[in-house]
């Protein structure tokens, strides 16, 4: 069998009768039947083949197969952005009466779906600690049909045991584990490997890893993804063939360029880690991480998102943004271009002041995405800001 980057690169659409290298953009929304004869097996599931580009395309199929190939899943399904895929891998299995456990400090969005939206249908939701993972099973009920989480977590780059969680599923078969692996990527971090059952994401981040399209993704296990594709295809969140054919492209140098920003990730941190102008950092990779042995057991490397605390509370946060000249000041992450987010302020305002400490976030916490720029200017930028603090 071909390594696995080789597949990554080499699984593409079949060539059309124009013998092209390069797959092209099938901007279609349905496709022809040869005769009545053939429409109705495709339609009776005699004949697999695309119909409508709701339900599949070219090219929506060869991204969810190179997702599938990195993250070593059976199947998967193309969504329109990171949260119509995690919407859908809730909704696709839970049911009225239904109880979830969550980790507190996944995505604000995802927050909201678990505590507003899903409450309407009488799905209910314990959030739990990633640092506590003994109060997990505490919080198990004979309701309890799934487990949601990411590791590491945004902003406060806390992880959870994937090897001790896929263990916790022999006592539960029927809990559906559910990981958001955005952060990590499938390079760094593969939890179906560990027993996970479905894994989600916002391909949006570093599977673009150049700020340009929305899109998200699902895999898994056959059984359990065919129920997401009956969702998907009676909802019609689809992924856009052009966001799919942008994503397929830039899979294909994604180990290379999550090494690079995992690189870059570990100098900021460490050059930070040293600073007068901080009072912590975190990075999964530094040996002052609390869990940095879990890290190097399930992580290839310590991802491209770094975490730290600057002197001064919200001033100290707001002179450190407002210094920097060349990193970008957006909400994004996983660009090649390195960006700086007050989480407190932006992505986490929505959260009580209590709420952001339980997830690690105070006013002076900044979270940077480290780019693919020069590591000298990344650094050069981010220590003279760091002056000014
Ligand atoms: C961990 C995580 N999951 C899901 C999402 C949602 O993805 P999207 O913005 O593509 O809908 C994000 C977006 O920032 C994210 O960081």
């Amino acid at each position: 069998m071909m390594k696995e980057q080789t597949r990554l690169i080499r699984s593409q659409a079949a060539k059309s009768a124009c013998r092209e290298h390069s797959v092209p953009l099938y901007l279609t929304s349905s496709f022809t039947f040869e005769d009545a004869q053939q429409g109705a097996a495709i339609f009776a599931g005699e004949l697999e083949a695309n119909v409508y580009s709701r339900f599949s395309n070219p090219n929506t199929s060869e991204f969810v197969r190179k997702v599938c190939e990195l993250e070593g899943a059976d199947e998967g399904v193309a969504f329109a952005s990171g949260m119509a895929a995690v919407y859908a891998s809730f909704a696709s299995f839970l049911r009225a009466g239904d109880h979830v456990i969550a980790c507190r400090s996944v995505f604000g969005s995802s927050i909201q779906l678990l505590a507003r939206f899903l409450p309407r249908w009488s799905v209910n939701t314990t959030f739990v600690d990633a640092l506590d993972p003994g109060g997990w099973e505490t919080e198990i009920r004979p309701q309890t049909k799934m487990i949601f989480l990411e590791t590491p977590s945004n902003p406060g780059l806390e992880l959870v045991d994937l090897d001790w969680l896929g263990r916790l599923k022999d006592r539960y078969p029927h809990i559906i584990l559910n990981v958001d692996n955005c952060f990590a990527t499938p390079y760094l971090q593969k939890p179906l490997d560990y027993g996970i059952d479905i894994v989600s994401h916002s391909a949006t981040k570093y599977m673009d890893g150049q700020g340009r399209v929305l899109g998200g993704v699902v895999v898994g296990k056959r059984e359990l993804i065919s129920e997401v594709k009956f969702f998907a295809r009676h909802t019609g969140g689809a992924m856009s063939p052009f966001n799919a054919w942008i994503l397929s492209k830039s899979l294909e140098t994604l180990p290379i360029r999550m090494d690079r920003h995992c690189s870059n990730a570990h100098a900021v941190a460490t050059m930070i880690e040293n600073h007068r102008g901080v009072e912590s950092v975190r990075y999964p990779f530094l040996a002052s991480h609390p869990q940095h042995e879990l890290a190097k057991r399930q992580m290839r490397l310590g991802g491209g998102v770094v975490t730290f605390v600057v002197k001064g509370g919200l001033a100290g946060a707001q002179r450190f943004l407002n210094s920097l000249k060349m990193i970008s000041l957006t909400a994004n992450l996983g660009d090649s271009r390195s960006i700086a987010t007050h989480p407190a302020s932006t992505t986490h305002c929505r959260l009580s002041a209590e709420e952001q400490q339980k997830i690690g976030i105070n006013p002076g916490s900044i979270r940077i995405s480290v780019g693919l720029e020069d590591i000298y200017d990344i650094i050069n930028d981010i220590s003279l800001a760091l002056d000014n603090v």
